[in-house]
């Protein structure tokens, strides 16, 4: 059974680069901290050795990859995490907060190159053995607002170079998304500290923390 065992409860940041999805995932579990909450942190792609490999490979802009090879080495790093990571602590009982997870393929891989978003589906849920989040928080930027935060802070990684026709798919493949499976749509161009209060002031009314 897919959260057969789990006590835990997992939470998940989404959006576009450049949406303050890490900053937001950083102060929640800088929060859980403070609480003395036992919790986990982990973003994507990444977080075992095989993933963090995998996200070199991925994210090098010499990288030649082709669009299957993209999603496939995307689900097998996503898979080392859930397995070796995100589910062991789920069984815990911690709290888990992971920047980006699969929706990030359905989005990116799916809509924005345009591979059959119900295969990438297929493969991602498999590869996680089924295990959804209990809440998904989706930060939500225009493309430009995301690309000149990107411009202002480093280079541009290989995923990050597509260009705004690109983005605009993500974006609207995550609007599709989020009524699709229920995410909690912020605005994310509001004020760092206030987008922060909103998301402690749900997870809390649920009864979360
Ligand atoms: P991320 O680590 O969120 O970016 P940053 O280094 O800016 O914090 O993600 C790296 C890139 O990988 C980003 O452009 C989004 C992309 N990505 C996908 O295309 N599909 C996926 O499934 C995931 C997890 C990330």
């Amino acid at each position: 059974m897919v959260r057969s065992n789990i006590k835990g409860r997992f939470i998940v940041f989404e959006g576009l680069d450049g949406c303050g999805k890490t900053t937001q995932a950083q102060l929640l579990a800088d929060y859980f901290s403070c609480r003395g909450a036992e919790y986990l942190h982990v973003r994507e792609p990444g977080g075992t050795d095989v993933g963090d490999k995998l996200r070199q490979i991925l994210l090098d802009p010499d990288t030649v990859l082709t669009r299957w090879g993209e999603v496939l080495l995307l689900a097998a790093a996503r898979a080392q995490l859930v397995q070796d990571v995100i589910r062991p602590a789920l069984v815990r009982g911690m709290v888990v907060v992971c920047d980006r997870y699969l929706f990030s393929s359905l989005a990116y891989q799916g809509y924005g190159l345009r591979q059959d978003v119900e295969l990438v589906r297929q493969i991602n849920l498999e590869a996680v053995g089924g295990l959804m989040p209990d809440w998904t928080f989706l930060l939500d930027i225009e493309p430009d607002v995301g690309l000149a935060r990107q411009a202002n802070r480093r280079g541009l990684d290989r995923i990050e170079q597509r260009d705004e026709g690109f983005f605009q798919r993500v974006v609207e493949g995550y609007q599709l998304l989020a009524k699709e499976y229920g995410f909690i749509t912020m605005d994310g161009t509001a004020p760092i500290q206030e987008i922060h209060r909103q998301v402690v002031d749900i997870l809390e009314s649920e009864n979360t923390l």
